[in-house]
């Protein structure tokens, strides 16, 4: 059975207090908090193994570069990739888009389209966008409906023979919506179109198997799944990869360097120039390899009881207006209460110990949908409780009555 208690015990940030309010991070989806596990993994390879990889004789340099490769290939088997080579690491979701706008968008022509969906974070739409003005390409967007699910009454003429690549979210930050992209994939390859799938909200809820997915491209960051800030992951076919020019320029991505010449590493380091962020990438590796101990099938049921408990919780306030009310929901809630402005409920939650992010969520598209500044977040992880729902529900409503 799964033991919420005894996985708080391995996250110290988490019995931290503020005066007399405990900690209660509810703010997930900004970042998550880092088990022992990989906080000491961190520590060990700073205090034990240091050294650059992929460039020494000398045994830390071994040790290193054995460790990152080791970490790689358990990204790999975590994502069922069918190579190791096919898992490149980056400094995050945002990285690895704009490392296929670049690289994938080198082999999109005048006129070639692009389909996201009105729900992207900013960092799956503006590289788009900039890769539409500088090669002149079309940007569709799939419409969302008042529920915050995405509207594809129309995706037939939406996806069509001139769409190269579809970008979508598979968990909206702001909403929480978990999107049917098992069917866009199937729907983009019939027509030819290939699928990159923004894992950043997704892969700390659900388990993700890119074979059975059949996805093209997957990215996701390492900060949201445990793991340290500045790392991330670009998944991508073997073929496609080979297929696309470098992203970067630099050492280690290449294969010889002459004044005249330079040509390429294969994969995955023609995608990794420069010194990558080695303990990062150790540490991204240990987070997987934690998170890979516990049962997956057992956190996604609880997670399900906690939006459940803080929905049913905040349904009883008066004037709340929920934002994603999709059917098929990760464990976000975004709303707002009555008339008040969601940075003054948030400030007044932070005087209670409580963290939530307020604001557009880096989705102005979803907040001009609905016509609001922005919303209050509450992101929950499977190390949260229903204590910690009761607490966060006592802090709103007392922080309702200051502003009342
Ligand atoms: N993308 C992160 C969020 O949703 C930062 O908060």
């Amino acid at each position: 059975m799964f033991n919420v208690n005894s996985i708080r015990e391995e996250f110290p940030i988490l019995s931290k207090k503020f005066g007399k309010y405990p900690l209660v991070y509810f703010d997930n989806g900004a970042t998550s908090q880092k088990p022992n596990f990989v906080i000491d993994r961190i520590d060990q390879y700073y205090k034990e193994e240091n050294a650059n990889i992929h460039r020494g004789v000398h045994t830390l340099s071994q040790v290193s570069t054995e460790n990152y490769e080791n970490a790689r290939q358990t990204i790999a088997s975590f994502l069922n990739a069918k190579e190791k080579h096919e898992i490149i690491f980056t400094k995050g979701t945002t990285d690895g888009i704009n490392l296929v706008a670049h690289s994938f968008g080198a082999l999109m022509s005048l006129g070639d389209e692009i389909l996201i969906s009105e729900m992207e974070h900013h960092s799956n739409i503006v590289p788009w966008q900039m890769l539409a003005e500088a090669k002149g390409l079309v940007l569709r967007y799939i419409p969302m409906t008042t529920s915050g699910e995405l509207d594809l009454k129309n995706i037939d003429t939406l996806l069509n023979e001139k769409t190269k690549l579809v970008a979508i979210t598979h968990i909206s930050n702001s909403l929480g919506t978990i999107n049917p992209i098992a069917d866009l994939i199937e729907l983009a390859h019939s027509k030819n179109a290939k699928v990159l799938i923004d894992g950043a909200q997704s892969l700390q809820h659900i388990q993700v198997d890119v074979q059975a997915l059949d996805c093209d491209f997957l990215v996701f960051s390492g900060h949201k799944i445990f793991a340290p800030t500045g790392t991330g992951i670009l998944y991508g076919k073997e073929d496609l990869l080979n297929k696309m020019p470098p992203y970067q320029g630099g050492g280690d991505m290449i294969k010889t360097v002459t004044m005249e010449k330079t040509t390429f590493n294969s994969l995955p380091h023609k995608f990794e120039a420069g010194t990558p962020n080695i303990s990062g990438g150790i540490g991204l590796g240990a987070a997987i390899e934690w998170l890979s101990q516990l049962n997956l099938n057992e956190i996604e049921v609880y997670e399900r009881s906690l939006l459940q408990y803080i929905t049913a919780e905040l349904s009883k306030i008066e004037g709340i207006r929920f934002f994603g009310t999709a059917e098929e929901k990760c464990s976000t809630v975004s709303f707002l209460i009555g008339e008040f402005h969601p940075y003054d409920i948030g400030t007044l939650l932070n005087q209670q110990g409580i963290a939530v992010r307020t604001g557009h969520h880096c989705t102005q598209p979803i907040m001009d949908f609905y016509k609001i500044p922005g919303t209050i977040r509450a992101s929950l992880s499977f190390y949260n409780t229903k204590e910690e729902i009761d607490l966060f529900i006592q802090a709103l409503n007392k922080a309702i009555k200051m502003l009342s």
